[in-house]
């Protein structure tokens, strides 16, 4: 039986023309050694490795550039461990810093302590979610979905991290309007994507359409600006992931819809411009 660093080493050789990262080699075989983290495989190096049947059939996903948090069919998003798989997005850094700024944002406006009722649009894999109800126990969370594929995820990943959140399935904030709902704050990481020729081949191929691009059509950004008033009961404070090419068109739905509000473009850890808080006093 080969070694595990043997396994490793020849999978970089094997991997390097198709663009694999040794990131996602740990990643693979720590995931079928069972190990905890990526890193584990370096500790273990000089172990037997006893799945190489199941490792080739997943390897061979990787080199055709298939993301290996859908061939692993799991993600980690802050402490959270998810399930993925292709109903919905894999859950980015970005997504990370927009949870992390909210946070970071929130006393400015809210006492966090709070009963604040909370809906993240676009929920996708429920990742924002968990790693809200982590942050903020006393929130009373609701996720949002136009798609009910990614709502069966979303359950899923719920469910198995004990988090206590409401699911709608509705376009932007029409399934809060039809329950009458009253919102404090809405998060959400919707289709920001302008430029089609942007998007990376993987990208195109595996992740889920109605994830990624932002048409005139489809604009979460501007529904939730146009319909806001009918889910805010006192104040609204809305953050938003956006497109680093976003800042003008935003300014101006904000100008259009708006009343009475405050607002702040917020740079991620690169100084691109992907953050947009609003609050609407
Ligand atoms: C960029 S993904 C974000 C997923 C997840 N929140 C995350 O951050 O990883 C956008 C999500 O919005 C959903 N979506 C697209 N258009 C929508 C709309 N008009 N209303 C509600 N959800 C929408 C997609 O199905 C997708 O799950």
């Amino acid at each position: 039986m080969p070694k595990i660093y043997d396994v490793y080493l020849n999978a970089m050789k094997v991997g390097k023309e198709s663009g694999v990262t040794s990131q996602e080699i740990r990643v693979l075989i720590a995931h079928e050694m069972g190990y905890p983290e990526p890193i584990d495989v370096l500790y273990h190096k000089d172990d037997e490795f006893t799945q190489n049947q199941k490792f080739e059939a997943d390897f061979a996903k990787l080199l055709q550039g298939m993301p290996v948090e859908y061939v692993i069919h799991e993600a980690t998003f802050l402490h959270t461990k998810l399930y993925v798989d292709q109903r919905v997005l894999i859950p980015r850094m970005e997504t990370e810093e927009l949870v992390a700024n909210l946070s970071e944002r929130i006393t400015d406006y809210y006492d966090p302590r709070n009963y604040l009722v909370c809906a993240d649009i676009g929920t996708g894999s429920g990742a924002i979610l968990c790693a809200l109800k982590t942050l903020f126990p006393n929130w009373l969370l609701v996720g949002s979905d136009v798609s009910s594929q990614a709502l069966e995820v979303a359950k899923k990943n719920i469910t198995d991290n004990g988090v206590r959140a409401n699911l709608l399935q509705g376009k932007s904030l029409e399934p809060y309007i039809a329950a009458k709902m009253n919102l404090d704050i809405i998060v959400s990481n919707p289709p920001y994507i302008l430029n089609r020729d942007e998007v990376q081949e993987s990208v195109k191929r595996y992740e889920p359409e109605e994830a990624l691009y932002l048409t005139e059509e489809n604009s979460v950004y501007e529904d939730i600006f146009k319909d806001y008033k009918k889910v805010k009961k006192g104040t609204l404070l809305m953050a938003f992931e956006i497109g680093y090419d976003l800042e003008a068109y935003l300014t101006d739905l904000m100008a259009k819809y708006l009343e009475d509000y405050d607002f702040e473009f917020v740079k991620d850890l690169n100084g691109l411009t992907r953050f947009l808080f609003v609050f609407c006093r």
